[in-house]
């Protein structure tokens, strides 16, 4: 059965596995194997993994099936959703698309730094065993003004391009082909890092615990992580359930897409920190990791350039697929709303999302002495959004559901009512209304603190 508010812009899921892939892909991103490698790395490997674990099982998949219900429930982008709970709810949702709006903006910048390091990959510019000559080179490109903005605009282009053709002949198909693609791609390079000498110290540094590196700062930053690695605290899952089937079972999708989400993650950390320990590189280095910890070490290794082509076509397919959820939320916006062509809002807002972005990445050079609340226009954008906006948005989606909307209403809606089963439903419940809402509080008012401080 279609949604009652379909129209012929918006568009609907042409098959369930579609659906995950395209879900997965939004959630499987940088987030994944830049952030979650060098968080873990930051805050005491093993340790960090744990809480990773327990958060995600505790709140990941409980704003997961809310926001996927909601979503689908109401048929709409997330203004439309909140507004059809209760007119006085709407700008949760314009939070979200404001979120989304923000993330894309520095996220493209990051995007196009990937496709210069593909193609610095193919030409043969990374074959440098050096990682300090390598950051030297990494530092003088993304600080620069020209290229990095070119680049960002053929990243933005791309997304544009999909999002334009619509849910099931541009989102669908491209993560049908990317997803599959990127899972045998990361298993391959998990593969080769775990079977170099010396990586065995890496791996135990990922999967052992030290229960006393266990810190709130720890916890924190896990939590953090959980929402953004899974796309979550925006809409992105509500955009995307909105073009969900009524026969679709949501309490089974919001359990298969965080473990796909997880898997990855947890591949990416395989594939990234037994290789910086073989190499007795620094598990610090943050996003210089990928960038230039990686491309030194594969450059030492037989058929090194190819194993960089791939990491770099993997790491791209996987920005990619989160890009376009991220437009596909300011884009739904506009087309509901606004009663705007596709092809009109993707452009008007690809163009403003450019155009910002130029911006961002200008601040890490030329404009580094403009400051916003402190920070640079980039660290503004990904503070601002990832740190204040995505824990808010979260938090005010469980109070929405589990309060205004109503728990016996949401489980109605993701059991298709009644027809599925949902075992958890009583924990689920307790999740939503309370555990979650206090634990997204208590990293919300850290990071506000962090970025008043
Ligand atoms: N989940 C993406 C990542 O891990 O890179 C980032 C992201 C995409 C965040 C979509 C939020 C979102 F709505």
């Amino acid at each position: 059965m279609a949604n009652l508010n379909q129209n012929h812009e918006r568009g609907q899921w042409g098959s369930k596995l579609g659906f995950i892939l395209a879900a997965s892909g939004s959630a499987v991103g940088l987030g994944n194997l830049v952030k979650f490698p060098a968080m873990a790395g930051l805050n005491g490997g093993g340790a960090f993994v744990l809480v990773y674990f327990i958060i995600l099982f505790l709140v990941g998949f409980t704003l997961m099936l809310a926001e996927i219900a909601l979503g689908r429930y109401t048929g709409l982008n997330p203004i439309g959703a909140y507004r059809k709970i209760s007119k006085k709810w709407s700008w949760v949702g314009g939070l979200g698309v404001l979120a989304g709006f923000m993330i894309l903006s520095y996220y493209s910048v990051i995007g196009g730094w990937v496709i210069k390091y593909l193609v610095k990959s193919v030409t043969g510019g990374l074959n440098v065993s050096d990682p300090g000559m390598l950051g030297d080179a990494f530092g003088a490109f993304i600080t620069s003004p020209g290229e990095p903005i070119f680049y960002h605009g053929i990243f933005m282009l791309i997304t544009m391009i999909i999002v334009i053709k619509g849910i099931g002949g541009g989102i669908e198909k491209s993560t049908k082909l990317m997803m599959p693609a990127l899972f045998v791609m990361i298993f391959l390079i998990a593969v080769r890092a775990m079977t170099l000498p010396g990586a065995s110290a890496g791996i135990r540094y990922l999967l052992v615990p030290d229960f006393a590196k266990i810190t709130p700062g720890v916890i924190l930053a896990a939590l953090g992580q959980v929402f953004f690695s899974l796309s979550l605290g925006m809409g992105a899952m509500i955009t995307y359930g909105s073009y969900l089937d009524k026969k679709t079972n949501i309490p089974q999708s919001s359990t298969i897409i965080p473990l796909i989400d997880t898997g990855v993650a947890l591949l990416a950390g395989l594939a990234v920190l037994p290789a910086v320990f073989a190499y007795n590189l620094d598990p610090n280095a943050g996003i210089g990791i990928i960038f230039n910890s990686f491309p030194a070490i594969f450059s030492q290794l037989p058929m090194g350039g190819l194993f960089s082509l791939i990491f770099f076509v993997l790491v791209l397919f996987a920005a990619v697929s989160s890009s376009i959820s991220l437009l596909e939320v300011c884009v739904s916006y506009v087309v509901d709303e606004w009663k705007v062509k596709r092809l009109v809002a993707t452009s008007v807002i690809g163009v403003a999302l450019f155009l910002i972005g130029s911006a961002a990445s200008l601040s890490l050079g030329a404009w580094s002495d403009f400051k916003i609340l402190g920070l640079g226009i980039f660290d503004f954008l990904d503070y601002g959004s990832a740190n204040v906006l995505l824990p808010l948005g979260g938090l005010l989606l469980c109070i929405v559901v589990g309060w205004f909307w109503g728990t016996d209403n949401a489980i109605k809606e993701a059991t298709n009512n009644g027809e599925v089963e949902f075992k958890l439903a009583g924990a689920w419940i307790v999740l939503v209304k309370y555990i979650g809402p206090v634990a997204i509080a208590a990293v919300f008012i850290q990071k506000i603190m962090e970025l008043l401080g």
